[in-house]
């Protein structure tokens, strides 16, 4: 059978779509849902920030996929690596030496910062996270790992276990000693506070844990720098050197997951460089080759990575640093560079800003805008002056499920823009190579859309 080419505004044929779907249907099984509640959507191609269904119904991606499609569909540079390096050499075992993967692991070296001087290659974020809490188990000899409550880590159970996401239940009872810390969530402050007369309470709880615990057990923090999934949470300025100054006091190593928010997507080449602090490890992924073939991989200090000059590193995977991977990250992060597009994520995030702004002030339904970057979450309250969430938190919830938030979506996904929420979140990450032309549009939509929160709304 020849391959469909699909074009744009073309609807892909009757039969072919049916057989997409009945396969789905029957033979696949999809992550974080219950089977029979789903209903499939085919992506039959995109190009750039928009993509199109088996209707040829255009979409714009305002999520750009699972906040990884930074250079959005299609990218040629990045599809031109993976041909070439698919034609040279597929694949070599991880111990030999390889152009791409250490071509990559230079490039990394390069933007990450301070002494982030050697990479681990993993095959995704939760792996990263599971390899940067081992190396950091290993070089201190001390076994606990403290996470904050709104953290998302990945799904494998060790990473699963340092989430403080309801999506842990999965992995549930999990891996012995996380430890679990509040965060830095100013609209909704854990421990009833205002910034910036708190004196920055939730890093100094860090600190108090660490003592409680006992600092001769705990290995590290895990924080996501700026949380994704569970809020897209900006600590205020003096809250990573000051989580710094609590690990090197006690000793204990400092992981900044930066899976979602690294790459550019914050406006910066990672969402510490906002901060100026060093972490001792650096999860990534996603972004690393803008989703187009799976990677993942941590950024180690010099201090950790002499530890594993005499020590065996105790870990590894048969797909660790694939070439065809790392060619994909090779070229990503030479578009990234060579098109200014860290720049224009800044740039354009301060655009979206501006606009959800002026959104926030129009729409009673909205409580807060809150991220940074190309990096930005819409909550939606029932009372802006309580902060009730507009749809419950509920650990149980499905996405979407409420009918203010699935009107809300619905009604964008109708005028073409697609996004996702969860709970009483609409989540914005549109790709670096969105048009000013297209973001105006997804905002306007987006504008329209809110109309169907405000309905919800008990006290304007
Ligand atoms: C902050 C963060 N860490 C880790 C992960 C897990 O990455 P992956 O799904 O590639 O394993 C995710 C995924 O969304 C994430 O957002």
């Amino acid at each position: 059978m020849r391959p469909v080419v699909q074009r744009q505004g073309q609807p892909l044929p009757e039969a072919v779509a049916s057989r997409i779907l009945e396969d789905d249907r029957r033979h696949l099984l999809h992550s974080w849902s219950a089977q029979k509640s789903r209903r499939a959507t085919i992506i039959a191609g995109g190009q750039g920030a928009v993509f199109w269904d088996a209707e040829g119904k255009r979409y714009l991606d305002f999520a750009s996929q699972l906040v990884n499609l930074n250079l959005g569909f299609g990218h040629p540079r990045v599809v031109e690596a993976i041909q070439a390096q698919a034609a040279e050499l597929c694949y070599v075992a991880p111990e030999f030496a390889n152009a791409q993967r250490g071509r990559l692991a230079r490039a990394v070296a390069e933007v990450t910062p301070g002494d982030l001087n050697r990479v681990f290659f993993t095959t995704g974020g939760a792996t990263a996270n599971e390899a940067a809490i081992r190396m950091a188990r290993l070089a201190t000899g001390r076994q606990k790992v403290i996470t904050r409550r709104r953290s998302y880590h990945g799904a494998t159970a060790g990473a699963l276990s340092v989430s403080g996401d309801p999506r842990r239940r999965g992995a549930e009872p999990g891996v012995w000693g996380t430890v679990v810390a509040e965060d830095p969530f100013c609209y909704r402050c854990p421990f009833g506070l205002t910034y910036p007369s708190c004196g920055m309470h939730c890093a100094d709880h860090i600190g108090e844990i660490i003592e409680f615990e006992d600092p001769d057990t705990v290995a590290a923090v895990i924080v996501e720098t700026i949380t994704g999934s569970n809020a897209r949470i900006v600590p205020p300025p003096e809250y990573y050197p000051r989580l710094r100054e609590i690990c090197d006091r006690y000793g204990v190593l400092l992981i900044c997951d930066e899976v979602m928010a690294g790459f550019g997507r914050t406006g910066r080449w990672f969402a510490i460089d906002h901060y100026g602090v060093t972490p001792d490890l650096m999860s990534l992924g996603k972004g690393i080759t803008s989703g187009y073939v799976p990677l993942g991989a941590v950024a180690v200090s010099d201090r950790v990575a002499s530890y594993f000059e005499t020590n065996v590193l105790l870990t590894g995977a048969t797909y660790s640093g694939h070439p065809l991977a790392c060619a994909a990250g090779v070229a990503t992060l030479a578009a990234y560079q060579e098109e200014g597009l860290i720049e224009r994520a800044r740039v354009l995030g301060d655009r979206l800003f501006a606009r959800l702004d002026a959104i926030k002030q129009r729409h009673p339904a909205v409580g807060d805008v809150r991220g940074r970057g190309l990096f930005a979450c819409i909550e939606l309250v029932g009372d802006r002056k309580t902060r009730e969430p507009l749809v419950p938190w509920t650990p149980r919830g499905s996405r979407e499920a409420h009918p203010a938030v699935a009107g809300t979506i619905r009604a964008m996904r109708e005028r073409g823009v697609y996004a996702y929420a969860k709970w009483n979140l609409l989540m914005l990450a549109p790709p670096f190579v969105i048009t000013d032309a297209e973001l105006e549009e997804g905002l306007g939509v987006i504008d329209e859309a809110l109309a169907t929160a405000d309905r919800h709304v008990t006290a304007a």
